[in-house]
This record gives C-alpha cells, structure tokens and sequence, in this order.
C-alpha cells in the first residue's frame, strides 16, 4: 500500500484546510494511506520514511514560510525512503509570485531525490486571515485525487 504524508504550516487555518481537504482527496482512491501533520510538530525522520511526501505552505512576501523552508533542508539530510513529493500554498495577490515556485525549487536543489508527482497547487484566500475563495476547495479535493491515481500506476 503506497503511503503519503501531507505537512503544512498554517497561521490562520486556511492552508490546514486545504491539507485536510487534500487527505479527503486522496482517500476517495483505495489503498492509499495517509498521515497529516503541522509542521512544527513533525519528525522530518518520520515523513521521510512514507513513499509521498506533500507540503503545504501558506504564501508570506511571496514564498514559503521559514519552518517549511527548514522541513525541506531537513529532508535534503536525510537518507529517504520517499520518492514522490508535491507542493501547495496559500495566497491572497493573484499577480505576485507564490510559494509553491519557491518550493519546487527548493526541494530540486536540497532534494533532488524527490521527484514531483504534479504541478503544485495555489489556493486564493479572500483576505490575510481567509476564508478560501469560493470555488476554490473542491481543487484541493481534485489535487488529492490526482496524486492518489498517480501514485497507483
Ligand atoms: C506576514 C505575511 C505576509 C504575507 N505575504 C503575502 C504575499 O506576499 N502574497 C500573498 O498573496 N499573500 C500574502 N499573505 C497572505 C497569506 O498568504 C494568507 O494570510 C495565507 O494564505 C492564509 O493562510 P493561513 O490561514 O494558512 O495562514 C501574507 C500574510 C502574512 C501574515
């Protein structure tokens, strides 16, 4: 059974939300197990050890916030089991750049093991503390379903 681990760093629960409706996703497509986990409160060791890992950022001066910053240069030291990863954010200006660029890149240079599975996922919040725009959820479950399918073939 493949097993991916979502992390995500949140301020205001709006990128946790998107993580939690990505589990959703992912759990429409059998055999798939998941585990999700604020990033302050995860062991890069344990992610490392699941065959997916996603990575969710809410999108602040148009990147990633540092403790995901710090997740991903933790994985890049590890010894990893993982072979697939994907990114999402959060994000309020439309024509400013979003952290998932800034994560993709990163991930390629401190973790070239990690291969994406799918282009990362940017979700539009209404205002600095949300809610998520209207529309918008039903891509993260899509987001989830996408990568389960993948990660089945
Ligand atoms: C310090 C700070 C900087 C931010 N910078 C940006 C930015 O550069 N571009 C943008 O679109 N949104 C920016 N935002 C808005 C966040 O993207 C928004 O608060 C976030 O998506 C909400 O997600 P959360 O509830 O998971 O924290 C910023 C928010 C904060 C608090």
């Amino acid at each position: 059974m493949a097993k991916v681990f979502v992390v995500y760093d949140t301020k205001y629960g709006n990128t946790k939300l998107v993580a939690e409706k990505i589990v959703e996703g992912i759990g429409e497509v059998e055999g798939i197990e998941t585990a999700i986990s604020d990033v302050e409160e995860t062991d890069p060791k344990k992610a490392a050890d699941y065959d997916a890992i996603l990575i969710g950022s809410p999108t602040h001066f148009g990147g990633p916030v540092r403790g995901i910053n710090k997740f991903i240069d933790k994985l890049g030291k590890l010894d990893l089991k993982a072979k697939w990863v994907a990114v999402f954010d959060t994000y309020i200006k439309e024509d400013f750049e979003k952290a998932v660029k800034k994560m993709e890149k990163r991930i390629n240079e401190k973790v070239p093991r990690l291969k994406l599975i799918v282009p990362g996922l940017s979700i539009k919040v209404g205002d600095m503390k949300g809610p998520i725009v209207d529309g918008e959820l039903p891509k993260c479950k899509e987001f989830g379903i996408k990568i389960a399918r993948q990660l089945k073939t």
